[in-house]
């Protein structure tokens, strides 16, 4: 075995009456730590992107979902249930692209209704330990998602990936990171292509940051760099994180995926998606009706404090793209690896 660093980076922590979070927005500069005691400041930190990454924000949403109805007076249960609806609804609205979000607080609410006859409190309390579960279940899943992996993974090998996909992103070790992780501490001679992952970074701040820490060889590149590296024969292949699968085998993932699978079509190479069973959807058919985020132009035209393009210009800033599932070679779940035609 690798004598790799554990990638024991937490992003999210329940510290028995609140949620830390690990800020993202400050990295790689400074490591800030953030404790969130209400409902709307999770909202805040998820839409802000002080916590993201799908299944973090799913994590993040559960144990915000249980810190805006513990602070709920109501004492019968069909008062509290529009209560829990209003804040169910209130948290699903920072972001509507992963499915993560909304698949966590239906769960939650599922919990509420199950147990109606309980008296109140030990309905807050019971979805207290669900979230737990929901934080518990995905370090599980992620896991298992890098060690099935393996099976794609060659003895040598050039990996591209795009965005943020670790430790940071989710509950531990990661999705497409896990995979990556996984393979550097079973001693295969991996090396990373890191894209940047314009307009925000999480590649070059966050994905760069958590290699570092975990000694995996990389190197970090521009966005439009992939296709000419696969053109040299320096991209063995490609795994990416997902936002949303939908029942067809589509995806959304972080802006610029769905041009890294064209670019794999064109030569050859395989693309992957690790996507574990929170992200997927199997209400919609196919990736046109994903939700897809639009951000502040601001992301474009800033770099920090600093103007990168003129005042006032028009900018369009979508945060997410539909890859469709033509051009994805298989899925790496948790159970195992899935290959169309999927059966979500
Ligand atoms: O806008 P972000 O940073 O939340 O986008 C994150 C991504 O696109 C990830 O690839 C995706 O959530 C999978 S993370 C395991």
């Amino acid at each position: 075995m690798n004598e790799t660093p554990d990638t024991a980076i937490s992003s999210i922590e329940w510290c028995d009456t609140h949620v830390r979070i690990l800020d993202q927005t400050f990295l790689p500069a400074r490591t800030v730590y953030s404790d969130i005691r209400d409902v709307g400041r999770m909202w805040e930190a998820i839409k802000s992107l002080r916590v993201r990454g799908a299944p973090a924000i799913g994590i993040a949403a559960a144990y915000g979902f249980y810190l805006g109805i513990r602070e709920l007076p109501e004492t019968k249960f069909p008062s509290f249930m529009v209560e829990v609806n209003r804040i169910g609804d209130y948290l699903i609205s920072a972001r509507p692209t992963a499915i993560n979000l909304p698949w966590a607080i239906e769960r939650l609410k599922n919990t509420i209704n199950a147990h109606k006859t309980d008296s109140i409190q030990e309905i807050k309390d019971r979805v207290l330990r669900v979230a737990q579960t929901i934080h518990e279940e995905d370090k599980r899943m992620c896991r298992q998602i890098g060690l099935h992996a393996q099976e794609l993974i060659p003895a040598k090998a050039n990996i591209l990936t795009h965005c943020n996909t670790g430790g940071l992103a989710t509950g531990q070790y990661g999705t497409a990171l896990s995979a990556i992780y996984h393979a550097h501490k079973a001693e295969k001679n991996i090396h990373v292509w890191v894209n940047e992952t314009r307009p925000l970074l999480q590649g070059a701040r966050l994905t760069a940051w958590e290699l570092n820490k975990m000694e995996i060889p990389f190197h970090l590149i521009t966005d439009s760099m992939g296709p000419a590296l696969m053109r040299q024969g320096k991209v063995d292949l490609v795994i990416v994180g997902t936002d949303r699968v939908t029942a067809n085998g589509d995806m959304a993932n972080k802006i610029g995926s769905y041009m890294l699978a064209v670019a794999c079509k064109h030569h050859g190479i395989p693309f992957y998606v690790a996507a574990p069973s929170s992200s997927i959807d199997p209400t919609i058919d196919t990736g046109a009706d994903i939700p897809i985020e639009e951000r502040d132009g601001k992301e474009i035209t800033t770099i920090g404090q600093t103007d990168i393009a003129p005042a006032k210009i028009p900018v369009y800033n979508p945060a997410f793209d539909v890859t469709p599932a033509e051009l994805i070679t298989a899925y790496i779940t948790e159970k195992g690896i899935l290959r169309p035609p999927y059966s979500f």
